[in-house]
């Protein structure tokens, strides 16, 4: 958009917000100016304007010592590097992604090398070249929560630390009559305003005070590639002085013949994290249960940032222990698209996804090959001008029946769908709320022979049966709910529907994250395991803390009839027999093709090739060299001793075809004991 335009929009955006009365604005009336500092006689008086306010630090209500080192800024400051996060993009590729305030160097790289392998050894180090990037943004206030945490949501944020942003003319006499002055929270953002309806709204700081807007750190990705499935890869960023490891994702067969030591393919599951006491007690379970995991899949609703930008930096902080470790597929929740497309634009520029490496024109949808799985992502808002919650866009459709067009289950069985709000849920808030993009692919998944569809959305957690149109069917694919991560709206949401309905299998209003692990072509077990139950402990429902211990505890008032359970486990079979849309998915799909090239597999068996086709030939010409001088001698000192020469008759035949001695007589001597 042309700056002339985009000024323009920002000026009718302004008045437009002044108009709706939730920014700030400062009013200068015309002729108010000789009130004070004017004379009569309208020349200007000396006036001694009091300095601005320092440009002020986002104000952070810590309330808990952990919280406080949630939002400690030490991480992004400097060339330290903070947020650091790993995502697969491609087969056998890992693109690292993490903040700084400084830039890196231009020539920056970052190292690595696989680690702690097998008996293929080392392949050496490589590097890997740094892109760089930034954004600002406007802030603004998207959620009540912001101002009334719950469950220790960080970073809450401070009232008057927002009076003190949006007051551009704190240098104002209080009683000044030619300027707002904002005294409250209230004048920013009006009492109850986000428990009124429409409930999808935001307030945004006036955009022409420039402490209203967010600059966010450098935010650095480098694509590590060819890299073997199954290794231990060690990498190092620039300015850190120590190496972090991961482990790559197994390639399935089709794209690299190279052995790999696996069995067994986990998938840890989280969604909705957010970012409260309770989330990080979900992620500290993910670390320290599933750390075997190949893969973890967020499925959507990550930060909740809900406009407050800096929350996307703490989000990034608290996330760094486990996805630094495990590299993690995200699709995208309405959180992540919201607050008049800031938070796209955040999310875009700090997760990315394996779109290119899937032919996907969009990154918000994109799929996967790792293990015996092909993993799809969809984007269930996308194409917000039909509607937020319709994911029937049609580049996505058209994307979606090409991808599924590829697969060849011969290696990936397992078809395993993300997108965000789900179709199968019985919460009273959230029942069919997805009903147009059901409709629009329900049927596309089930001809695919979908096996496993992975949701969050729903705070709770929630397992169907193997379902279709709403009713059980074997071959349809079992829908999980994992909206349970961390995020604290009130429990679960509205309540379930009563009474469950044939398609649920399990329900419950507590957190948690989950586990899929796939043994083979035919089975696969399921595992939900609840971290954190929560209890109210004011009469107004307001604030929730956690409730006794994960095995024992039960979050109130949830009355679901696994509300004790602690665990649900299920044995997910893919019978190919009974189920003709199981086999579906005979694609060719070349190694070329992904452009996967296993660094130490293929080259590392390329080079033992070529290393033993080189030392054959200097030994072939070694050899023939060796018997050629020998004979020569031989020759010599027979033509000067006669006696020699009558016992060298074995050679004369071939020095009479000299030049001529070829592989074939090498070969023919190479047992002889004359060598
Ligand atoms: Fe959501």
């Amino acid at each position: 958009m042309p700056s002339a335009s985009r000024s323009s929009s920002f000026a009718s955006r302004a008045r437009a917000t002044c108009a709706t009365l939730v920014v700030v604005c400062a009013r200068v009336a015309p002729g108010a100016r000789g009130s004070r500092g004017v004379r009569g006689d309208g020349v200007t008086s000396a006036f001694e304007r009091p300095p601005a306010a320092a440009v002020l630090a986002l104000g952070i209500d810590a309330r808990a010592a952990h919280e406080r080192a949630l939002l400690d800024d030490d991480g992004d400051d400097g060339d330290v590097p903070s947020q650091v996060h790993l995502t697969p993009t491609g087969i056998g590729e890992i693109t690292v992604t993490w903040a700084t305030r400084a830039r890196v160097a231009r020539d920056a790289t970052v190292a690595y090398e696989r680690v702690n392998d097998d008996d293929r050894g080392t392949n050496g180090a490589k590097k890997a070249t740094v892109t760089s990037d930034s954004y600002t943004a406007q802030i603004c206030f998207g959620s009540g929560t912001l101002f009334a945490p719950r469950m220790g949501q960080t970073p809450s944020v401070d009232p008057m630390k927002v009076v003190e942003l949006a007051n551009t003319s704190a240098w104002a006499a209080t009683d000044a009559v030619n300027y707002r002055v904002v005294r409250a929270i209230e004048d920013v953002i009006p009492a109850g305003f986000f428990a009124s309806a429409p409930y999808d709204k935001g307030v945004c700081l006036d955009y022409n005070n420039p402490d209203a807007q967010y600059h966010s750190p450098l935010i650095h990705k480098a694509t590590l590639r060819n890299l073997i499935g199954g290794s231990r890869v060690a990498y190092t960023l620039p300015g850190s002085a120590t190496s972090r490891t991961f482990t790559v994702p197994t390639v399935p067969t089709r794209h690299s013949s190279h052995h790999q030591s696996w069995t067994f393919t986990r998938i840890a599951v989280v969604g909705d994290t957010g970012q409260t006491e309770v989330t990080k007690e979900v992620l500290t379970h993910v670390a320290e249960t599933l750390s075997d995991a190949q893969v973890l899949i967020h499925t959507g609703d990550l930060a909740y940032a809900d406009g407050f930008a800096p929350r996307w930096d703490s989000f990034g902080r608290l996330m760094e222990f486990l996805t630094s470790k495990i590299p993690m597929l995200s699709v995208v929740g309405n959180h992540d698209v919201s607050v008049n497309g800031l938070e796209s634009t955040a999310y875009a520029m700090r997760y990315p996804s394996p779109s290119v490496s899937s032919k996907s024109p969009s990154q918000l949808f994109w799929s996967y090959e790792f293990g015996h799985a092909h993993v799809i992502g969809l984007n269930s808002y996308a194409n917000p001008n039909v509607g937020l919650f319709d994911g029937a866009d049609a580049p996505q459709m058209s994307w979606l029946l090409d991808d599924l067009a590829s697969i060849n289950r011969e290696y990936t069985p397992w078809i395993i769908a993300v997108f965000h709000v789900p179709w199968y849920n019985s919460n009273r808030g959230h029942f069919k709320e997805a009903e147009r993009a059901r409709i629009a692919l329900e049927q596309v998944l089930y001809d695919a022979g979908v096996d496993v569809v992975l949701n969050g959305h729903v705070h709770a957690y929630e397992r169907s049966k193997p379902v279709f149109n709403y009713a059980e069917d074997a071959c349809g694919p079992v829908h999980i709910v994992v909206g349970d991560g961390g995020n604290y709206e009130g429990p679960y949401g509205e309540g379930w529907i009563e009474p469950q309905p044939g398609f649920s299998a399990f329900r419950e209003g507590s957190f948690g994250a989950g586990s899929l692990l796939i043994h083979n072509d035919t089975h696969a077990t399921w595992e939900w395991r609840r971290t954190t139950c929560v209890a109210n402990t004011t009469a107004s429902n307001s604030y929730f803390e956690r409730s006794g211990d994960a095995s024992t505890c039960r979050t109130i008032p949830d009355v679901s009839a696994q509300a004790m359970e602690p665990v649900d486990i299920a044995i997910l079979r893919r019978d190919v027999g009974a189920c003709p849309n199981k086999r579906v998915g005979n694609a060719e799909r070349s190694n070329e093709a992904s452009g996967y090239n296993a660094d130490g597999a293929s080259s590392h068996v390329t080079t033992l090739v070529i290393t033993s086709i080189v030392l054959l030939a200097l030994w072939v010409v070694t050899s023939v060299m060796l018997v050629r001088t020998l004979r020569v001698l031989k020759y010599s000192r027979a033509y000067r001793s006669p006696s020699l020469l009558a016992n060298s008759d074995e050679y004369d035949d071939e020095f009479a075809g000299d030049g001529a001695i070829g592989l074939h007589t090498l070969s023919s001597s190479m047992g002889s004991d004359k060598f």
